[in-house]
């Protein structure tokens, strides 16, 4: 059995990792004062060993993370404040390939420097060539509240309410969807963004959420004039919105939850 296995470690900033560990779940170093809190997650993929059912001692996983890829974060982040997350996740990614995990091989590495905002460098099994191993992902979220109604109008109102339920009410309902938008690129050389935040945020705003909150998505946009405004239809036509958006940049994915329950991922 081949499967992934993820870990975290949380950290803040400001604070030598060295410190006493104190509760595990809540991170470490801990401290009860105002400071810059991240979480690094790095994915293994491997052979499940019958004996023991483990991929990896995730304790091990822990030590690597700390000992290697920490101390980079906390040091990019005393030299280089202002700079953008891509920068560092080069320099995590390299020091990751050196030191590889004590099973299976390393899948990726990412940064949450906000619950909002997170950036993802790959590492493949096989070799990476040379462009790969320059490109770097970046997520960020938005969000727009607005309503619809699912229905399909070839098909009789008992039906609709068989297949959509309550989603086929007649005047609609609402919901405040979260997008998730990832976009894959290399480092600017000289700003280090694959692309400046306010660019990314500028071009989300208008060409999704300006265009979609506070509307009803049957009714006020044209793209569901005849496309049920499922969260799946949703996602791809977002996902064909930015499609080509970020340029030098590209879009990577588009994820919408309807819900903190229900999302929909494109390309899958
Ligand atoms: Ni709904």
């Amino acid at each position: 059995m081949i499967l992934a296995l993820a870990r975290s470690v949380r950290f803040c900033l400001t604070r030598d990792s060295e410190a006493a560990r104190g509760n595990s779940w809540a991170g470490a170093p801990q401290v009860d004062a105002m400071t810059p809190w991240v979480t690094l997650t790095a994915t293994v993929i491997g052979r499940v060993k019958p004996e023991t059912g483990y991929l990896c001692n995730v304790k091990t996983l822990d030590d690597i993370l700390r000992e290697y890829a920490v101390p980079i974060v906390v040091r990019y982040h005393h030299e280089r404040p202002d700079a953008p997350l891509s920068g560092v996740m080069l320099l995590i990614r390299d020091a990751l390939i050196e030191h590889g995990p004590p099973a299976g091989a390393w899948s990726k590495v990412t940064l949450h420097a906000t619950p909002y905002l997170s950036c993802t460098a790959q590492i493949g099994i096989t070799p990476m060539t040379k462009e790969e191993l320059a490109m770097v992902q970046m997520t960020y979220s938005f969000e727009f509240s607005a309503a619809h109604r699912l229905y399909c109008s070839d098909r009789s109102e008992s039906e609709n309410e068989r297949i959509f339920g309550r989603c086929a009410n007649a005047n609609g309902h609402g919901h405040n969807y979260v997008v998730e938008v990832t976009v894959c690129g290399c480092p600017d050389a000289e700003t280090g963004a694959i692309v400046p935040l306010p660019e990314f945020e500028r071009i989300v705003n208008e060409t999704v959420i300006d265009r979609f909150d506070h509307k009803h998505l049957n009714l006020d946009c044209p793209e569901f004039a005849t496309l049920n405004p499922t969260v799946e239809n949703i996602t791809r036509v977002i996902h064909d919105r930015l499609d080509g958006a970020f340029s030098p940049a590209s879009l990577a994915k588009v994820r919408v939850y309807e819900t903190p329950k229900t999302y929909a991922e494109y390309p899958a």
